[in-house]
């Protein structure tokens, strides 16, 4: 507490707290530029704000932070720029290794891995096998990730199974088929959070966020930082979730 004024993140009900929150990470580009940099500046200055939402999260005690880092639909951007995003992927994952260590977290990977550098595969595969005893809040990186390519992935999947006789048509169900997906054993999220003024999904979660509260700010993602992060959690447990039911028999 300052003057009197209450942080917003003492205002924050621990007790009614997400479970699973996930980000879609944009704006560096237009951050940079604002800035007469180069967009490359720009992802290298959206590292702070994964460090920071990162600890935010885990200092609240939320289970699972999902972060849309690239996509597949990425792979499009200029070679310089897919190559300068890898190399800092490399480097960041070296240099937070220890800021996740501190913080008990955990981190995984959903997307197409196989897809991305030897490099980035090799380092990824350390830091997750590193972090693996930790047991707090999961950190799950969405690289080389789209929606359709998951779920398209699990059809195949799934498909292979009720052919080999593991699964009968007539059991799957939503359950059976998130089972298949790339989160499979993760909560849905409670909140899906984007940045930079866009009002769209982008290829990011559509199976997983059917009910998820959407929280979209102008702010990008290099300014987004702890304070912005308890602002959407604060407005989150503001949201009546009804799940298809009236406000009187969730008040009930
Ligand atoms: C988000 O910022 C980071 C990635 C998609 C890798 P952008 O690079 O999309 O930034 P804008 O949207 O061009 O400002
Ligand atoms: C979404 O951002 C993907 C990530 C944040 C990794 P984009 O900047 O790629 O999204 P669009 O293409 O503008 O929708
Ligand atoms: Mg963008």
């Amino acid at each position: 507490m300052i003057n009197g004024i209450m942080d917003i993140k003492d205002q924050i009900n621990k007790e009614n707290l997400p479970s699973h929150v996930a980000v879609i990470m944009d704006g560096n580009g237009r951050w940079a530029k604002a800035k007469g940099k180069n967009r490359i500046f720009g992802h290298k200055s959206g590292v702070k704000s994964v460090r920071e939402v990162t600890e935010a999260a885990a200092e609240l005690g939320i289970k699972y932070l999902t972060l849309y880092a690239f996509s597949t639909e990425n792979w499009n951007r200029p070679r310089e720029e897919i190559n300068a995003l890898m190399t800092l992927l490399v480097s960041s994952l070296s240099s937070e290794t220890k800021t996740l260590m501190t913080n008990n977290i955990r981190l995984l990977v959903i997307g197409d891995v196989e897809s991305l550098p030897s490099v980035v595969l090799k380092k990824l595969n350390t830091v997750i096998h590193k972090t693996s005893v930790n047991t707090g809040m999961s950190l799950i990186l969405a690289l080389s990730y789209s929606s359709r390519w998951e779920i398209v992935n699990a059809a195949k999947k799934l498909a292979k199974d009720v052919q080999e006789g593991k699964v009968l048509t007539k059991d799957i169900d939503n359950d059976i088929f998130s089972e298949y997906l790339t989160t499979s054993g993760i909560p849905d999220p409670d909140i899906l959070i984007r940045t930079s003024g866009e009002f769209r999904i982008s290829n990011f979660l559509l199976w997983q966020i059917a009910y998820s509260e959407l929280y979209f700010t102008n702010i990008l993602w290099p300014d987004f930082r702890k304070d912005e992060f308890f602002k959407a959690i604060f407005e989150f447990q503001n949201r009546e979730r009804r799940f298809g039911k009236t406000s009187e028999q969730i008040k009930a």
